[in-house]
């Protein structure tokens, strides 16, 4: 199964996908992952996304499709995988359809989590992160057992660079402009199912597996 999570930033995308690629064993490709791991390890792709990221703008896309096109090839994706925040452009979903076709492959579904933009703030500005392990957490609704540490691996949790206010509100401008029009795109050739993703985690995953379990039969 391979499937596209559509959305705008804190729909709840990686949240969703960290937990279906537990339930599935199909691993969550997230392009805002493999570009904060280049960042930390100073890779000449960090550096050139980093300006892009800081900003809240989107990293090139000859940048990004680079990584998912090295990243789909690995054995790990044979029996499926879950594109987390990728495609984010039309010119990303033409090459994503290119790429599978030369595999022999196809998009099976993509999911669109729709959440309104005054909760993505509300959700965006208390997400705080766990430096080692990736694990989230937030300030008002999933508060870790000890203030600023992680309940998994006791690392530091922060708050990523992007996720304050006024990047924010940029992030989502962006979604609205380059994103939104890929709805219309997965719409068009059948693979779009629409998820109301302002509801509980909980909620939102047996909605996700209920899509899934319907697209199989
Ligand atoms: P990326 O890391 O992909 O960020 P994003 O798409 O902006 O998404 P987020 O990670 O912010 O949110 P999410 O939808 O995954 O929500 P989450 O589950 O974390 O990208 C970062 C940057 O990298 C981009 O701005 C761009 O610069 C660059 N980039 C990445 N991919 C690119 C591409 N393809 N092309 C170009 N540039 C690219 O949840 C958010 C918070 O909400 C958490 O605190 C969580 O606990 C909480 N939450 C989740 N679900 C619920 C719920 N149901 N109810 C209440 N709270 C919830």
């Amino acid at each position: 199964m391979i499937l596209v999570f559509l959305g705008p930033p804190g729909s709840g995308k990686g949240t969703q996908a960290k937990k279906l690629a537990a339930m599935h064993q199909w691993p969550q490709l997230s392009t805002g992952d493999m570009l904060r791991a280049a960042i930390k390890k100073r890779t000449p792709i960090g550096i050139e996304a980093e300006r892009y990221m800081q900003d809240g703008k989107l990293a090139p896309d000859s940048l990004v499709i680079g990584l998912i096109r090295d990243r789909i090839r690995e054995p790990d994706s044979k029996p499926g995988f879950i594109l987390d925040g990728f495609p984010r452009t039309v010119t990303q979903a033409e090459a994503l359809d290119q790429m599978l076709t030369e595999l022999n492959r196809t998009v099976d579904l993509a999911i669109l989590f729709q959440v309104p933009d005054q909760a993505l703030i509300q959700r965006l500005s208390g997400r705080r992160t766990c430096l080692n392990c990736g694990a989230m957490f937030h300030t008002e609704t999933l508060r870790p057992k000890n203030e600023g540490t992680c309940d998994t691996c006791q690392s530091p949790l922060v708050q990523r660079e992007d996720d304050h206010e006024g990047v924010i509100q940029k992030r989502l401008k962006i979604y609205h402009e380059a994103t939104e029009p890929l709805v219309e795109y997965y719409n068009k050739n059948g693979k779009l199912k629409i998820i109301n993703a302002s509801l509980e985690t909980s909620q939102v995953n047996a909605l996700v597996e209920k899509t899934l379990a319907a697209s199989a039969q």
